[in-house]
This record gives structure tokens, sequence and C-alpha cells, in this order.
């Protein structure tokens, strides 16, 4: 999840909750947060789980005010309820949460003016912006009847990210009882409608804000958040009927409603469709009316009508016939539900797209009448649901827009200088945030320079010995390597002779993933979800699909991709190929079938690695990682560097992951992030904290704690552990630097590391995790340091083994790597594959709650 630093006085609470849903066998929501604001404690409130807004949010607050608010009745626990505490601000204050699956979501607002003697909330002017659109804009409960009131919004959100923020007026304060933010299903509101009068279809509503206005059970009792799979609320109709003797209420057993593909569960609930409002006996011999509902609404807005029918009414099939009218204008005309459904007790909906009514500009009026041509006069209805649309002003209330009801106007970016500076998960964020401002303080603090003494290699890329790669030079080998893979090698083959991604067609994305199919998930992380697919042609792939982008996104997007599918290297993770149909943003990779690094490490109980597969993985990654620095014709930061983004293949052969990927789309732009420092806690580099200024040596540092994690078996960073422990990188390098790194050292290699070897990758470490960039070796140094590690341990054991080798190999007498590329890869073949089916993915599961931890390409004199 996300934590959010703030350099500008306002005021943000952060949200770590993993999302807690009440199971449902239809639709989980993917993303369910309930947020009792201001509590102590969970409250359960019809039937779900509110959590309290932020527990740590003492940790957040840079300036700003808010005071948690509790009603003397709440130390009572009889009933607690969400309106009984209360988060109240005094100034701009905002809630972001991390969405894991974009789409439409429901935003539920609880708000109820508890009594207190310091703020008088009764007359707090409430306002509240998404990223995009304004659901309230100055209401206040000075002109409002009623203990407390509920609000209901939903919003299409495409990013990441998304932001409420509550606008206090003037000198008034702010305040919000609860907050839910829920997936709603991508089916339940289609982005066409009927328009009416005149009658046209009218396109375009997914990307329209929408606020519930009246949600009706014809005939039926309220029914609340429990009887809903969706947690919506119905009311009864009764109150609206034009003329309340004109109903008689038909009522049919909820199990008999027969759903269908088109109208499910989810479109309302089976207690809805039981309950009809049906044309009363109007003691006159023909009965011919109409049963009108008159709803008071907005006139400056288009609404949205969901009209749910349902005939429990009939004995037979075609006997009912009836029109429906929206506000005098025939909306649906001999409407014959039998015939529509194919049977009686079948739910059918209808929406339309309507304004107020042009006779009383305040009303709209729904009617239902008989229609002159059916044997039997009767109406029937089960349920109306009226959302208003948002405005031209992507507005709900009101004629202002977001950027003018925040401060600052039109600069967006100047209001909130926020900066997303990483992951953590759930509780941890706390811990680590503390751990990231220690190590400032420490880094600071700590004017003295590292002043060891470079040895082995000459501190400058430069100089090395090692020139950059041509950019196709190794595409030989790597079909030499995969030889066993033909399927594999001929599509590497074609890629490297044509030197461009493939452009997938969309369908061939779905046959490859079963229509990403949920079995093949092999895990979700910032950029999206990954599946494994398998291609016509047998090749295994995994499949990255990407949140989507907007049209200008798309551009950006196709040319990052014909880039990055220009990089090949035998320890880069092969981008196959993409496709950008229909806005997808989707990758298609190399399947790394024995996943990432970091899972036979710790955590997926895979059997330890030797410690010479450990260096040869090492010295695969940086080469990986040295060809993006050097051997491309821009340098490529990866800036993301970590053991989930190292991924093994069948072989155990390195290839590092997830490089040059950009994540600063128009979409995170418009949740006005304006300096973005990506990373990963634990392996961030702390002058690219400091300085924000990212080199190579960035990524130097972040290897560095890969090799302490490779060499420890510990995530990088371990909130549960002693504060001196928590972070991987301070704790080793306290240990290496009195030469006891092996007292740490993963327990499975006691006894079996040459200690020369342990010694010279220990040094190697340390001077990664160098506090100064320049006083950090090269990527091409690193390497040579490796390489020179592996022949100590290599030379040490074919000593032991054997005498006849030894001549070539004398330990403790350096010596350039010969012909390192040839050289490794007779070792990479001669490493044993496990048979583990491993994720193939960087993704795992603690990236699945973490933000876009993404790395970025970058090139570091400037643009
Ligand atoms: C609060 O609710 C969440 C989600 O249902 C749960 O994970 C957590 O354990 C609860 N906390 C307490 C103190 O009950
Ligand atoms: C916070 O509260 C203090 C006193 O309660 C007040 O002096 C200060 O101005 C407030 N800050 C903001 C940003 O409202
Ligand atoms: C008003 O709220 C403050 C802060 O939560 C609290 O300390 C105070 O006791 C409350 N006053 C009353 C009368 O409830
Ligand atoms: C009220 O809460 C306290 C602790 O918060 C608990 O010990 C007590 O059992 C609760 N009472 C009821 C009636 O739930
Ligand atoms: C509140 O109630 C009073 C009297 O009961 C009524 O006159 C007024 O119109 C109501 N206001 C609203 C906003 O409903
Ligand atoms: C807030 O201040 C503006 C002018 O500064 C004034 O026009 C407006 O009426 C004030 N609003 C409230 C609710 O006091
Ligand atoms: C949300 O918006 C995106 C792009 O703007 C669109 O592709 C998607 O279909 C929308 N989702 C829904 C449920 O309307
Ligand atoms: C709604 O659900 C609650 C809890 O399951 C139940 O007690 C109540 O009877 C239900 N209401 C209706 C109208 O079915
Ligand atoms: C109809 O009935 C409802 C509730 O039963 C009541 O609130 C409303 O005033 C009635 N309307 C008329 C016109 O009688
Ligand atoms: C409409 O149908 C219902 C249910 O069958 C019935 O009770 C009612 O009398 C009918 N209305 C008319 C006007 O026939
Ligand atoms: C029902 O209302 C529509 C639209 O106002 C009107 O055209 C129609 O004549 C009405 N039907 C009856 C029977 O009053």
């Amino acid at each position: 999840m996300v934590f959010i630093i703030i350099t500008k006085p306002y005021l943000v609470l952060l949200l770590f909750f993993l999302s807690c849903y009440t199971p449902s066998a239809l639709f989980t929501p993917p993303d369910n947060y309930l947020i009792s604001c201001g509590a102590s404690q969970n409250i359960t409130f019809q039937g779900r789980t509110f959590v309290p807004d932020s527990p740590h949010s003492s940790l957040v607050l840079k300036t700003g005010n808010s005071s948690s608010l509790a009603s003397p009745t709440s130390t009572t626990n009889q009933s607690l309820s969400i309106y009984q505490t209360a988060r109240v601000f005094s100034g701009l204050a905002s809630y972001r949460f991390k969405i894991t699956s974009p789409g439409r979501h429901w935003i539920r607002l609880h708000f109820s003016p508890i009594k207190n003697s310091t703020w008088n909330l009764n007359s707090a002017s409430i306002t509240v912006v998404t990223d995009d659109f304004v659901l309230l804009n100055d209401f206040s409960f000075n002109n409002h009847n009623g203990s407390h009131i509920f609000k209901e919004y939903t919003v299409n959100v495409t990013s990441d990210l998304f932001t409420l923020t509550f606008i206090p007026s003037n000198d008034s304060v702010v305040f919000v009882n609860a907050i839910e933010v829920v997936s709603v299903p991508d089916s339940l509101i289609p982005d066409q409608a009927l328009a009416l009068n005149p009658s046209s279809p009218f396109t375009g509503l997914s990307h329209l804000a929408f606020e519930t206005v009246y949600r009706l059970n014809m005939g039926g009792p309220l029914l609340t958040s429990e009887n809903d799979t969706l947690g919506r609320q119905w009311e009864n109709d009764a109150k609206y009927l034009h003329v309340n003797s004109s109903v008689l209420v038909v009522t049919a057993n909820p199990s008999s409603i027969k759903y269908t593909a088109s109208a499910t569960q989810e479109t309302a609930p089976n207690m809805v469709y039981a309950t009809a409002d049906t044309m009363g006996e109007a003691n006159v011999a023909t009965p011919n009316f109409n049963v009108t509902w008159v709803l008071p609404v907005e006139p400056e807005f288009r609404y949205f009508l969901r009209v749910h029918f349902c005939d429990v009414v009939s004995h037979a099939m075609n006997t009912l016939v009836f029109n429906l009218y929206v506000n005098d204008d025939l909306a649906l005309g001999s409407l014959d539900l039998s015939t529509l459904t194919n049977g009686l007790n079948v739910p059918y909906f209808k929406d339309f797209i309507s304004n107020a009514s042009v006779e009383s500009p305040r009303l709209l009026t729904v009617s239902v009448g008989p229609d002159s041509q059916a044997d039997i006069t009767n109406a029937t209805m089960n349920g109306l649901e009226v959302l208003k649309i948002s405005n031209e002003a992507k507005s709900l209330s009101g004629l202002s827009s977001v950027k003018s009801l925040l401060p600052g106007g039109s600069d967006s970016n100047k209001r909130t200088e926020v900066m997303i500076i990483g992951s953590a998960v759930g509780a941890f964020a706390a811990v680590l945030l503390v751990a990231v401002c220690c190590y400032c303080c420490l880094a600071a603090s700590r004017k003295k320079r590292s002043t060891s003494p470079q040895e082995g290699g000459n501190g400058n890329g430069n100089g090395h010995p090692w020139l950059p790669l041509p950019l196709y030079g190794l595409s030989q080998t790597l079909t030499k390597s995969t030889a066993s893979h033909k399927s594999n090698t001929a599509s590497c083959i074609s890629l490297a002779s044509t030197h461009l991604g493939r452009v997938f067609m969309f369908q061939e994305i779905m046959d490859a993933t079963n229509k990403f199919d949920e079995s093949s998930l092999l895990g979700v992380g910032g950029f999206g979800r990954v599946y494994k697919g398998t291609l016509e042609d047998g090749t295994k792939v995994a499949v990255k699909r990407g949140n989507p982008r907007s049209e200008q996104g798309m551009a950006e997007f196709r040319t990052e991709i014909e880039m990055l599918s220009k990089l090949r290297h035998r320890h880069l993770v092969s981008l196959i190929g993409y496709c950008d149909e229909r806005s997808e943003m989707i990758l298609v990779y190399e399947y790394m079938a024995n996943g990432p690094l970091r899972s036979h490490l710790y955590g997926a109980e895979l059997p330890p690695l030797s410690w010479k597969q450990r260096l040869e993985i090492c010295i695969g990654a940086a080469r990986g990682l040295h060809y993006l620095h050097t051997g491309a014709s821009q340098s490529i930061i990866h800036r993301d560097v970590k053991t989930t983004n190292i991924l093994l293949d069948e072989n155990l052969v390195a290839k590092v992951a997830d490089f040059g990927l950009s994540k600063t789309g128009p979409s995170l732009d418009q949740t006005h992030v304006s300096t973005a420092v990506k990373g990963s806690f634990g392996y961030l580099d702390p002058e690219y904290f400091r300085r924000q200024q990212l080199t190579e040596k960035s990524d130097v540092y972040s290897f560095g704690v890969v090799l302490m994690e490779v060499l420890c078996c510990r995530p990088a960073l371990n909130p549960v552990l002693p504060r001196e422990q928590v972070n991987i990188a301070e704790w080793a390098m306290a240990w290496q630097k009195k030469g006891l790194l092996d007292q740490i050292m993963d327990s499975n290699l006691t006894g079996k590391v040459n200690p020369a070897s342990l010694k010279k990758f220990g040094e190697t470490a340390e001077k990664c995790l160098a506090e100064y960039g320049v006083d950090r070796p090269s990527m091409g140094d690193v390497l040579w340091n490796l390489e020179y590690a592996l022949q100590l341990e290599e030379t040490s054991s074919a000593l032991m083994e054997a005498d006849d080798n030894s001549t070539n190999h004398i330990p403790g007498i350096p010596m350039a790597p010969m012909e390192p590329f040839d050289n490794s890869m007779s070792m990479m073949e001669r490493g044993g594959g496990g048979g583990n089916s491993g994720t193939g993915t960087d993704d795992d599961a603690e990236d699945a709650t973490t933000s876009a931890v993404f790395s970025q390409l970058v090139h570091p004199r400037g643009r």
C-alpha cells in the first residue's frame, strides 16, 4: 500500500488497510474500503465491518489539524454506529486509496453532525472532491432536516490511486463520519443508454460520475447494505407516489425469481423483483389511469434512470402489456415482459437518460399505465433507480470544477507536492516510515564519507575493461542457450531479426490466457495483473495486463515498448511483444519457469540454493544491469532493483525484469503527483531519496541490498525485528564492518562457503552500499568482483575435489575473468534446473498490495 509524504501544509490521512469484505458468492469487490472515521476500534454497521481511519495518522501530519470526535453515547458500546464518531478537519484533508482494480467504484459518504462544544458541525460547510469530480459542494446541516445523511456516488477510477479531498470553507471545519470505497462490477453501469426527448442513444457514460438520488423498491421493504450483494440501499416508494390509492402491492416468493445472464443478483436483489406495485382498483368500471411516481430533482442535471421489472403479477404469458412514461414521454411502449424474458418471474431492466420534466423543472415523473391493445388493463413496476449525472464542470453539486474549488486554483501541480515514495504492507508502513526517517537522519548526520579504498575495480565505468555491449550482440547466445525450447527459440530469432516487439491482437491474448482466466493468474502488481499464457505455437509467456490508458498515453506506451523490445540480453527478461488494442496495455514477456529469486531465498520453502548458484545468479543479474547501464545507446537506470525483479528461468539463469517501463503516464499526473520517487523500501538509495538525483549508482545501491539478501536470506526490510535489524543494509553492514558477516549468513551455507569468496562478496556488497554514489563501484566493477568471488569458490572446491584443475586458479591472486560471457554460459548450462512451477513474474504477494513501484526508463543526462 501507499504512503505519502507531504511537503505542503495539507493534511493527508493515510490508509493502509487490507481489504476487508464480507464474502459473497457472486461478486467480491477487489477494492473494499470501509472506514469509520475517528473511530478507535472496528465498528460493525449493517453487517459490515468498518475499520478505523488512520491508526498511524500522527506519523503523517506535517501540518494541518485533524481531530477525532466521538459522541458521548459511544462510550457505551451497546449499539456502536458509524454515526457516533467523526473526523474533523480544520484544513484541506485528503484520504488516498490504493486501487487494485480500476473501473467503477462506489464512493459512499456518511455524515452526522455530532454535538460538541468545540465545533458546531451543524453549520460546517462540507465540500468533497475526488481527483476529477466534485461530489458535494458547500453542504451544511443547517439547511437539512435529519440527524444524518448518506451519499452514494459512483466514479470510474482509471488510475491506481484515488484521492478523496475534504475542503472546509473559510475558517470553518469539515468533517466526515464514514467512507466507503468499493468496487462495482464493470457490467453494472453500461457506457450507453437511451436518451429521451429527443430519443437517441447516449454514449460516454463510463467517463461520467453518478450520484444516487433515488433507489426505490416498489411495494417492498427497506433493504440495507446487508440485503444487497453490492451494499446498496433500496427504500420503499410509497412517499413518492402521486396518488397513494392508485397502487396495489403484489408480492411473490423471492426465491421464485429467475435471474438471467443479463439481469443478475448484482442488478438488484430478489427482494426488489419479488415485490411490485400494480394498478389498484379505482372503483371504476374500466380502470384506465397511470401509476405515477413524482421525484424532486435538480433541474440543472441530467439523470440516469434504471427501471426494474419482473412479471410477478400475471398467471399466464402475454397477458400483461403496458407502457412506461418518463416525464410524459413514452419510454417503452407495449411492453410485454413475458415475451421479452420468455417467462414469468424473470427480471428485466431498462436504462434511460432524462432531464427533469419540462413543465415542472424541479420534478422528474415516471409512470406506468395500461396499453390500449392489451387484454388485461394493468401495469407493474418493481424498482427504480435515479442517478444524477455529472455536468460539464465534472460536478455533481453546483457549477464549480475541482480545480476551482481547490486552493491554488488552476495550478494543480503546485497544490500537492506529494511524493509517493514507495510501498509497504498494511501496518508495516508505519514502521517503514520510521525506519526511513531514522535512516535519513542517520545519513544526514554522517558527514564523514566512506573512505574504504577501492580494491580491484577502478571505480569508473569508462575505464573499465568491459566495453559496453552491442545491442544485439547476445541474441546468438540467447538462441543457443534456449535450444531445448524450440518454439521459444523461434520467436526469439524472429524478434532478434526484426528488432521489434511483436504486436499481438487482443484476441490472441485472450486465447493465450484463456480469457484472462483467474486460474492462470501469476501475480498482481502495480502495473496490473500478470497471467501465465500459452501462445498458439505452444510458447509459454507471461502476460502483463496493465491498467487502461488514455489515447495520449497509448502513444507513449507504444514508443516505449518499441524501444524496450530492442533491448535484448541473455540476462534481461525478454519482451516478446505487446498489445494496445482497445486501449489495453498488455505486455508479453518470456515465461520464467523458476520465478523470482526471492522465493528461492525465503518464504516459499524451495530448496536452498548453493553458494555457487547464488553467485552465478548475482553475476547474471549484475550482467543484465551492466548492460542496461552501458549497453544500449542511452543509459537505462532500472530504478527498482530487488529480489522480486530478478527472475530465474528453468536453468536458474537470472534475468532482470521490469526495466524501462514508465509509470508517469497521464493517469498518474491526474492524481497531482508531481514528484514521484520510485523504488521499493529497503532498496532505496539514500542519496536518491535525499537529493532526488538519479544515477546508475542508485541501482548499484539496490543491488548491494540484493547481495545482502542473497547472503542472509531475509527480506530487505523486516519490521518485526528489533530496530537495529529492521533494515538489512544497516544491519549487514554493521556485521560486515566487524568482519563477522559469516555470523549472520544463511545457516544453510554455514561451512559450505569458501571464506575468501565470502570475504570478497561481503566487500563488494559493502562498496555497493556506500553512502555516497561516487564511492560506489560501477556495475561493471561489481560484476568483476563477483566473478572473482566465484572463481575463489570454484578454485577452493576444485582443490578439495581434485588437484588437476587447480593449477589454473590460485586462490588469492586476482585475475581478470577471461571471456566472461562464454565462461558464464558454460557455468549456467551446468546449473541444475529446479522443477517447480514458479510464478514467472516479479510480482509476488507483497507486490500485490503495493503501489506502483515501477522502474522507469531514465536518461540520466536529461531528455
Ligand atoms: C478489524 O477488522 C479487520 C477487517 O475485518 C480485521 O482484519 C481486524 O482484525 C479487526 N480488528 C479488530 C481489533 O477487531
Ligand atoms: C491547528 O490548531 C492550532 C491550535 O489549535 C492553530 O493555532 C493552528 O493554526 C491550526 N493549524 C491549521 C493549519 O489549521
Ligand atoms: C468535543 O470534542 C473534543 C475532541 O474530541 C473532546 O475533547 C470534547 O470532550 C468534546 N466535547 C463534548 C462536550 O463532547
Ligand atoms: C464493551 O467494550 C469493552 C472493551 O472495549 C468490552 O470489554 C465489553 O465487553 C464491551 N461490552 C459489550 C456489551 O459489548
Ligand atoms: C425542515 O423542516 C421544516 C419544518 O418541519 C420545513 O419547513 C423545512 O422545509 C424542512 N427543510 C428541509 C430542507 O427539508
Ligand atoms: C467565505 O468567504 C467568502 C469571501 O471571502 C464569502 O463570500 C463567503 O460567504 C464565506 N463563506 C462562508 C460560509 O462563510
Ligand atoms: C472506465 O473508463 C475506462 C477508460 O476511460 C473504460 O475503458 C472502462 O470501460 C470504464 N469502465 C466502466 C465500468 O465504465
Ligand atoms: C436484511 O438482512 C438482515 C440481516 O441478514 C435481515 O435481518 C433482514 O430481515 C433483511 N431484510 C429483509 C427485508 O429481508
Ligand atoms: C402516501 O403515503 C405516504 C406514506 O404512507 C405518505 O407519506 C404520503 O403523504 C401519502 N401521500 C398522499 C398524497 O396521500
Ligand atoms: C392488477 O393486477 C393485480 C394482481 O393480479 C390485481 O390485484 C389488480 O386488481 C390488477 N389491477 C387491475 C386494475 O386490474
Ligand atoms: C399516462 O401518461 C401519459 C403521459 O403523461 C399519457 O400520455 C397517457 O394518456 C396517460 N394514460 C392514461 C390512461 O391516463
